[in-house]
């Protein structure tokens, strides 16, 4: 039976009969022997494929084998004499399925730039980086979901189009049909976008159905060429009813906490690779975050340690600023040396939906900031309160007609809620290490990216 090379090394059934598919990473002929490897994307390591020149179309075809080709391989497992692998495979029969120009495949067997992976986006999972972190993306996935339902939590699949910008930061793209697009921006005679956040209809199921999650692709269209911004990205949002904001941390902590804990014992490899040519002291930093707690720290504190940093920021600091993330890093990196939970902002800085504290100048707000990073998580306890969160949406100017179904929550059965909504990229980028935003996402959408 044909095995993945993943399942093959763990197994390791010596001596018996084994078939494997993959792509080759490289051919090495010494006397009557060709020493092939074999990567088939279910791991990092290659295995070793031992070919002889009893094969029948060892001449012909095997020793015209070169990067990128792709080959069905039959043989025996073997115990390995060479140093770095415990089995080889001895063939008996090599097929190849697709051939690779040696002189036009861009992937050679050295080290490419990250930037110019970019411009091969549809070759660049080949590569041991790209191939790992896509390994790692898919088990972060996975472990969301599993801590999620673990707990009882329902997913929720909200929508992609819809008429309300959650953020109110007017970084919506428009969605127009083709027809309509001509004679301005409509949606079957409405106006339409990409949501930027699944949360305002997460909070209709949590209000029905206690504890919901969302986690799908949301859009900004903001114009920030960073390393920590795409235009498309994907987010984990819990909703939680009969919560404040002390729950909705725990939540955001333990769900850290679990999928780091997964993530290193999972993909072992994967993060060793990272450690030692991405991030040194990675997997010292990751298992650093499993035993400590964050720290917490108010903004109006935040903004004290600010003021009183020997450092100079480049943009000003004073109360009622949004933190940037040269501020973020500092407190996360250089203060307090661990995720820390931002918690209770200027009103004046947040969206609508949060909740106004007693002091009627702050919001139960909450950012989760993390080393390396800034800001992972953003959240916060919601406005349970028709009449407060009424006049908080005239305040910002939001057509309450429009708004209606979000104020009737608050009108049938209201109750304290909270949630969050972790940035599913940077939560990848701060696991593998990677600088770029852009190396985490299978296809980057940015301004002026390579359309794929
Ligand atoms: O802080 P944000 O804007 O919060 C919300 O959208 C809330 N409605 C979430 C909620 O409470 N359910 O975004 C949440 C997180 C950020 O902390 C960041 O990690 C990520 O989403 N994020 C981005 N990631 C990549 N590219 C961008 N342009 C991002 N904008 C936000
Ligand atoms: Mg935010």
């Amino acid at each position: 039976m044909n095995k993945r090379i993943r399942t093959l090394l763990v197994e390791q059934p010596l001596n018996t009969k084994v078939s494997i598919k993959g792509w080759v990473r490289t051919r090495r002929d010494s006397g009557s022997f060709s020493f092939i490897e074999i990567n088939d994307g279910s791991c990092l390591a290659n295995i070793q494929v031992i070919a002889g020149n009893d094969l029948d179309n060892y001449q012909s075809e095997i020793k015209q084998l070169n990067t990128g080709c792709s080959v069905s391989i039959k043989g025996e497992l073997k115990e390995s004499p060479a140093k770095g692998q415990d089995v080889e495979i001895h063939a008996n029969e090599i097929c190849i399925v697709g051939l690779a120009d040696p002189e036009a495949y861009p992937l050679q067997k050295k080290r490419h730039s990250f930037e110019f992976l970019r411009e091969i986006s549809h070759l660049r999972p080949r590569t041991n980086a790209l191939g790992a972190v896509a390994r790692v993306r898919s088990r972060l996935g996975y472990s969301v979901h599993r801590f999620f339902q673990e707990r009882g939590f329902i997913q929720v699949h909200t929508p992609i189009i819809t008429t309300s910008d959650c953020e109110g930061a007017g970084e919506m793209f428009q969605v127009t049909t083709a027809e309509e697009g001509k004679s301005g921006s409509h949606f079957f005679g409405r106006q339409a976008g990409l949501t930027v956040s699944g949360q305002l209809q997460a909070e209709v199921y949590a209000l029905s159905l206690g504890d919901v999650y969302t986690f799908g692709p949301t859009f900004r269209a903001e114009n920030s060429n960073t390393s920590r911004h795409l235009a498309e990205f994907w987010m984990i949002e819990p909703e939680m009813a009969f919560c404040d904001l002390r729950g909705n941390m725990r939540v955001a902590e333990d769900m850290m906490h679990y999928l780091l804990e997964d993530i290193m014992v999972s993909c072992a490899e994967d993060l060793e690779l990272f450690n030692k040519f991405i991030e040194k002291g990675l997997l010292e930093k990751l298992g650093r975050v499993v035993e400590q707690e964050f720290a917490h720290v108010t903004y109006t504190d935040a903004v004290d340690l600010l003021l009183k940093a020997k450092k100079k920021f480049d943009y000003p600091v004073q109360w009622g600023i949004d933190l940037q993330s040269e501020h973020e890093r500092y407190l996360t990196e250089e203060v307090f040396r661990r995720p820390l939970v931002v918690t209770d902002y200027p009103a004046t800085i947040k969206p609508f939906y949060m909740r106004v504290n007693e002091d009627g100048r702050t919001v139960a707000a909450m950012d989760i900031l993390v080393p390396g990073i800034g800001e992972l998580v953003g959240g916060s306890q919601r406005e349970e309160r028709y009449d407060v969160l009424e006049s908080r949406m005239v305040e910002a100017g939001i057509d309450l007609e429009e708004y209606q179904w979000y104020l009737d929550l608050r009108r049938y059965g209201t109750v304290p809620h909270a949630g969050f909504g972790l940035g599913f990229e940077r939560l990848v980028q701060f696991v593998t290490g990677m600088k770029n935003i852009r190396e985490v996402i299978p296809f980057p959408r940015t301004p002026g990216s390579a359309p794929c």
